[in-house]
This record gives structure tokens, C-alpha cells and sequence, in this order.
């Protein structure tokens, strides 16, 4: 179709040649023309949505909006970070196939390239590994704050809470549009999160922290931060470190999705990126998104046995809430071509080191939804995280840690998105509308007697 276009194409007027939407108000008779954008290689077209706001019954009125509850068909931004086709099943970050990168590239090379838009030369990929190597080590005060946490606490409560913390100890990372503190900031954020998240998984099971190794690459020393015990050295089993960079590199971007529209539309307050970040992972957090991984092994544990399998089906398909977790996605609608590399991961990893118990149970589920008439017509695939936690499972990784390793992976692309959205002339803080459908005015009238009612004693002695 067209050309990349980078310029901002005019808001009202357009010439008569130039593709434009032409839409009748049908209470006035007027005629507007609305010019349309053509962007990108891919050729994604749209109309402004501030270019409605001149249709107007009168001349006195605010003018129309667009209504568009969970942004279904709404670009917030320009991006040219990541593409995705849903209805073809294709991914691409910066135009490299998902397949190609999960199969040659390391995850930190995955990270510079998301941020740069270029794949690293060596001396500028030998800085980056260096620099973010160096930043492994967290503040001590940040133990200190872990082991506030209750032994029960869900490690994305904690995960969240002291990537926020961090923003305390890095005053200066509010410079945001100083090149070299944004730098370091996302070197900060890229090194400390697989610390902090070993952390939070070591405080829930009582054992020691293990502090960076800085021998290993970014992946090993991931792993000798959860499992190392009293050996000297970690040496990880190369078909996990293997399995782990390739699920980092699949789930490090993934364009404007819940976690990331979370980041850029926090960050577009102009917060530091350590809060920013932090609003990411509570986005992640939620079993419609990221939780979906640890959603997907609660549900197939629940099943129990492949016998139950027709029951739970019945029971998704009569619409009572119940949903096949790690089925469906809004933008996928053929296939989520991550959900096929991790399959072939998961035979991978099980060819080595044995089959998961409820493997049976979940290729079962798989085989029914994808004939069942209800999954087919409602184009509903499986997802990346259909197959990722029986992967996790065979780590020893707890379920309730799935989401954890989402969010040290998506970190990357967060901070890619955060950056392009700061960089963007045309973005400003993120503010939409609303339609309002509360009571008009009315005048207030006192129905208390009391203003300050006090706690009865028993109601606090439970
Ligand atoms: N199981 C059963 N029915 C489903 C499912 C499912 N997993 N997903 C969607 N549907 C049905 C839904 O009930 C609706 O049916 P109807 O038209 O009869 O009302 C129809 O399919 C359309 O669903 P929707 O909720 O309008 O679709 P959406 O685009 O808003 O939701 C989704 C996308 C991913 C939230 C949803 O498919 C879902 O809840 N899936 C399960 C959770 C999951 O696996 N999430 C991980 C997504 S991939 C990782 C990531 O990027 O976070």
C-alpha cells in the first residue's frame, strides 16, 4: 500500500486528491471530509479522532466524539516497534519474525533491539551486556523492604511494589529527557529486575538471597539467583537456560497490549520510568493478561483428569464466567504464532527431562477446543500462555511466580514503548473522554444526623 509517512498529516483540511472519508450528518445535511492516514509499510489506515470533533449539530456544542470502551478499534499511538497481523498469525519486532529472533538472538540482543530499531553491532552489544551486568546488584535497603513481605505474599504484589520502590533510590531517574539518564535508567530497570524477582521467589520460600553473579550471562545468573543453594558456582542446566531465553524473547514486546498501554499512558505524566514500569507489572498481574499463565495450571490442575475434560468444557461453553484460560486473544484470530514455538519448546524440554504429568490433560483440551464449534466460531486458539506454565512447571518454578518471569521478559518492551511515547511530538498526557450518564444537577440536601459516627467497640473485637 503507501510508504512509511512519519509527518503529522493536517487535522481538518485536505486536499481533494488525497484519500479522505467523507461522512453526512444526518441531522444537519453537512458534509465533512476527513483526510485518512496511510501508515507504515503494512499500511494501516485511520481517521483522526479529533478531526470529529468539528461535526456539529450546533454551532455552540462541545462536538462529536468517538466511543470506544476497551479501545477495540482505537490506535493511541504510532509505533514502530512491533507488528502484529492477528488474522495471519504474524509477529514481528522491528520487522524481524518472532520465529527468526526466538531461534538466533539472545534476549539482551532482543532488548537493544526493540529500544534501537537496529540489531546490535558487536562492540555496541559487548557495552550493553557490560552495562547491564553492572547494574545486577540491588540497594541492600531493597532486602530490607522484601522482608516486610508476609511468607504468602504473591510475588507480583512484591514484584510491583519494589520496582516502585526503586524509583526512591533514583531521584534523578524524574530526568526523563535527559538521553543519558533515561540510558541508565532502563540499564537499572533491564539489570535489577531478575534480581529483584529472585528475590521475591527466595522470600517466599525462606532461603537466602543469592546475590549476582556476574561471571554468567543474563539468563544463568537468573537461574543461580532462584536455585543456587550451597555450591560455589551455579551451573545451570542448558536445556532451561535454552527454554528461558527463548520465552523471554517471546514475551518481550507485544505491541499496544494491557500492560503496555499501562506504561505509556502512566509515563505520559511524565513519572519516572521506575513508576511507570511498576503500573506495567500490576497490568500484567491480572488473570485476563499476564496471569493468564498461572490461570492456565490452576485450571488444568482443577480438571485433575482428562475424564473431567468434557464436564469443564460444558461448563466454559454455558456461559456461567467459566473461560478456557490460555484460549482466545483480541488481536489474534487464526493463530498466536508464539503459542507455536512454545509447543515445540515444551516437546523440547519434556523430551529431556521427562513428560509433564498434566500434559496429557492439556493437548486433550486443546484438541477439543480447536473442533468444538463454540472455540472455532468464536476464533478461539490457543494462546502463548497456554503451553508456558507446564514449561515453568518442569523448572520447579511455583505457579504463583508464572507471571513473575512474563514480567522481567516484557520489561524490555515496556521500556521501548515508554521511550518512543516520550519521544513522540505527538503524544501528550493521556486523557480520554468520557460518555456522561449520571444524574444532571440537582441540589444537595442533609440527610445525616451525624457527620463523624463512631466505631462501635465490638465491631473492631472480632
Ligand atoms: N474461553 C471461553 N470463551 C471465550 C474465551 C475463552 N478463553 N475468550 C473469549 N471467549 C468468548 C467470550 O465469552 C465471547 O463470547 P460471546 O461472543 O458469546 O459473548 C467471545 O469469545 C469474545 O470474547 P471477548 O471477551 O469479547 O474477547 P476479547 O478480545 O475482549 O478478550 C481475551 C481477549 C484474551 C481477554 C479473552 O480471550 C480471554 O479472556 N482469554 C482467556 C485469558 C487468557 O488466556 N489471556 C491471555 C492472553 S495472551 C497473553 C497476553 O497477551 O496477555
Amino acid at each position: 500500500m503507501s510508504k512509511t509517512t512519519t509527518e503529522a498529516a493536517p487535522t481538518a483540511a485536505a486536499t481533494q486528491d488525497a484519500p479522505a472519508l467523507e461522512v453526512r450528518d444526518g441531522r444537519t445535511g453537512k458534509t465533512y471530509r476527513m483526510p485518512i492516514l496511510m501508515e507504515g509499510v503494512e499500511g494501516d489506515q485511520a481517521i483522526r479522532g479529533m478531526d470529529l470533533r468539528q461535526v456539529k449539530a450546533d454551532a455552540g456544542e462541545f462536538g462529536l466524539m468517538s466511543y470506544d470502551p476497551a479501545f477495540m478499534n482505537t490506535a493511541s499511538c504510532k509505533s514502530a516497534i512491533t507488528f502484529i497481523d492477528g488474522d495471519k498469525g504474524i509477529l514481528r519486532y522491528r520487522g524481524y519474525p518472532i520465529e527468526q529472533l526466538a531461534e538466533g538472538a539472545t534476549f539482551l540482543e532482543v532488548a537493544w533491539l526493540l529500544r534501537n530499531g537496529e540489531l546490535p553491532t558487536q562492540p555496541e552489544y559487548d557495552k550493553w551486556v557490560h552495562d547491564i551486568t553492572f547494574h545486577t546488584y540491588v540497594h541492600e535497603n531493597i532486602k530490607t523492604f522484601l522482608q516486610g513481605f508476609r511468607y504468602d505474599a504473591h510475588p507480583m504484589s512484591m514484584l510491583c511494589s519494589s520496582v516502585a520502590a526503586l524509583s526512591s533510590f533514583y531521584p534523578e531517574a524524574k530526568n526523563i529527557f535527559d538521553p543519558e539518564q533515561r540510558y541508565t535508567s532502563i540499564i537499572r530497570l533491564l539489570a535489577k529486575l531478575p534480581t529483584i524477582a529472585a528475590f521475591c521467589y527466595r522470600h517466599v520460600k525462606g532461603l537466602p538471597f543469592i546475590y549476582p553473579d556476574n561471571d554468567l550471562s543474563y539468563v544463568e545468573n537468573f537461574l543461580s539467583m532462584i536455585a543456587r543453594m550451597s555450591e560455589s558456582k551455579y551451573e545451570a542446566n542448558p536445556v532451561f537456560v535454552k527454554a528461558l531465553e527463548v520465552l523471554f524473547i517471546l514475551h518481550a514486546d507485544h505491541e499496544q497490549n494491557c500492560s503496555t498501554n499501562a506504561v505509556r499512558a502512566v509515563g505520559s505524566s511524565h513519572v519516572d520510568p521506575f513508576s511507570a514500569v511498576a503500573a506495567g507489572v500490576a497490568a500484567l498481574y491480572g488473570p485476563l493478561h499476564g496471569g493468564a499463565n498461572e490461570a492456565v495450571l490452576r485450571m488444568i490442575e482443577e480438571i485433575g483428569h482428562p475424564k473431567n475434560i468434557p464436564a469443564f468444557i460444558e461448563g466454559v461453553k454455558g456461559g456461567k464466567g467459566q473461560r478456557l484460560m490460555g484460549f482466545g486473544h483480541r488481536v489474534y484470530k487464526s493463530y498466536d504464532p508464539r503459542a507455536r514455538i512454545v509447543k515445540q519448546l515444551a516437546d523440547q524440554v519434556f523430551a529431556q527431562i521427562g513428560m509433564d504429568k498434566d500434559l496429557e490433560i492439556a493437548m486433550e483440551l486443546e484438541r477439543i477446543a480447536l473442533s468444538d464449534d463454540y472455540f472455532v466460531s468464536r476464533k478461539l486458539y490457543p494462546n502463548v500462555d497456554f503451553y508456558t506454565g507446564l514449561i515453568y512447571r518442569s523448572m520447579a518454578f511455583p505457579t504463583d511466580f508464572f507471571t513473575v518471569l512474563f514480567a522481567v521478559a516484557r520489561t524490555a518492551g515496556w521500556l521501548a514503548q515508554w521511550e518512543e511515547m516520550l519521544l513522540d511530538k505527538e503524544q501528550k498526557i493521556a486523557r480520554p473522554r468520557q460518555l456522561y450518564v449520571g444524574y444532571g444537577e440537582r441540589p444537595y440536601t442533609n440527610t445525616l444526623t451525624t457527620k463523624n459516627p463512631r466505631t462501635k467497640k465490638d465491631s473492631l473485637r472480632r
